[in-house]
């Protein structure tokens, strides 16, 4: 999946022969996912029409300060234009355009959103191979670089003037490679391993029967998501469920029950920065499993049990620089319990539900969470999604290698 899956992002075409190509940008950035919002120089009209690129980024296209064809003259507000962006790209970034963002002529509504904006600013040239290399344009390239913009170099050959050289904008497909390329060196989890677990484990009586739980594994899999979106190569180990990773980076591998789980988990924990557990792990399981279909005979049938064992704990007893995130489900002493938790299996971070809150547990879409750190700080979080939650607790994790 494509770093830009998901993206907001506002495109300034200013007016050069390359604005053409915008047409095919707008495309692929459609293809990888992401929303499109399209904001025309009065000048880049000419090259490429605004039905074009409405069309193809299923957006109204905005390239002045209110529309005029409209009976109430609707204003384009531009702050709102660049709050909405997760990233600004302009392209083609024409000379004019480039010494109008380096010295704040905000004559149009391209210039005027570009100053408004927070997010990162990129922008691809395009002109002819001489200007290209005009001291007064490289000053704005220098200019704009000092103000933290990324420069998406020209390319080499044909031009429009029919010289050959240096000044053509990037094409498309390089515009894209560039930008997630650059968006992936740039994700607060790149280059670590984590580790979660997920979902119930199943534990055998017989060849079809098992115990089990409700855990229906969607705060594992929405954490290996976005652990995923932030950049982290993650291997999700996942007792039987049916959910699927959304983010196709996650490495899934299926388990049946608490051993299975356990088992795959040592294979991988030595090798992982972080380890979270989200699985709902049966505490017990049957101390035999008959070999064949248990026939009713009896009025009154019951199964041994024996502990199962306890995955995170025995992870805690191990790590050495992991970060280890575990879950307690309680119902009563809630935060004594899980401060106990958090000592027993040598936990960094403790993400508390409390069946007390509505809301949270169990197939619910929802839930209600309290941060408890090594040190106990106690940190209560509102009621939110499961996906929510997962950011938030992803947030802890950047926020740990941030530090460290
Ligand atoms: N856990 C585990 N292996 C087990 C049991 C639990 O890895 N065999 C993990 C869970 O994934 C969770 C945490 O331990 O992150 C807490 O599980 P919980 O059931 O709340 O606590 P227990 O330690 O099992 O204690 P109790 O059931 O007595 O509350």
């Amino acid at each position: 999946m494509s770093v830009l899956n998901g993206k907001k992002i506002l495109l300034g075409v200013s007016g050069g022969i390359a604005a053409y190509k915008t047409a095919s940008l707008v495309r692929l950035f459609i293809k990888a996912g992401a929303h499109v919002q399209v904001i025309m120089t009065p000048a880049s009209k000419d090259f490429v029409t605004p039905l074009t690129l409405s069309t193809l980024s299923k957006n109204p296209v905005h390239s002045s300060f209110f529309n005029q064809d409209d009976e109430d003259a609707v204003w384009n507000n531009h702050v709102d234009l660049a709050l909405w962006a997760d990233l600004m790209l302009i392209a083609p970034a024409t000379s004019n355009t480039l010494s109008k963002m380096t010295t704040g002529n905000s004559d149009n509504l391209l210039v005027a959103t570009y100053l408004s904006a927070k997010c990162p600013v990129y922008f691809a040239p395009a002109m002819d191979l001489d200007m290209y290399k005009h001291p007064s344009v490289l000053s704005s390239f220098t200019a704009l670089k000092s103000f933290g913009n990324i420069m998406i170099p020209a390319e080499s050959g044909e031009l429009a003037s029919g010289l050959s050289g240096e000044g053509r904008m990037a094409e498309p497909e390089n515009i894209i490679a560039f930008l997630e390329a650059d968006l992936e060196s740039k994700l607060p989890l790149k280059g670590k391993k984590i580790l979660i677990t997920a979902g119930p484990t199943y534990e055998a009586i017989d060849p079809v029967r098992f115990i089990g739980n409700h855990s229906s594994g969607k705060m594992g899999f929405d954490l290996a998501n976005e652990a995923a979106n932030l950049g982290a190569q993650v291997i999700l180990v996942a007792g039987p469920t049916h959910y699927k990773a959304k983010n196709g980076l996650v490495e899934v591998i299926n388990v049946v029950s608490a051993q299975d789980m356990y088992d795959v988990c040592h294979e991988y924990f030595n090798n992982v920065d972080v380890a979270i557990a989200a699985a709902a792990v049966a505490d017990y399981r049957p101390k035999v499993v008959a070999s064949q279909k248990i026939k009713k005979a009896a009025d009154e049938f019951s199964i041994e049990l024996e502990k199962t064992k306890d995955i995170l704990a025995s992870l805690g007893a191990i790590k050495k620089n992991q970060f280890l995130i575990g879950f307690a489900l309680e119902t009563e002493n809630e935060i004594e319990n899980a401060k106990l938790k958090i000592q027993k299996k040598n936990l960094d971070l403790i993400v508390l539900n409390s069946l007390q809150d509505e809301g949270a547990g169990f197939k619910k879409e929802t839930n209600k969470v309290t941060f408890i750190d090594q040190d106990f700080k106690i940190e209560p979080m509102e009621l939110k999604s499961k996906e929510s939650v997962a950011v938030d607790i992803l947030n802890k994790v950047v926020l740990h290698f941030a530090k460290s």
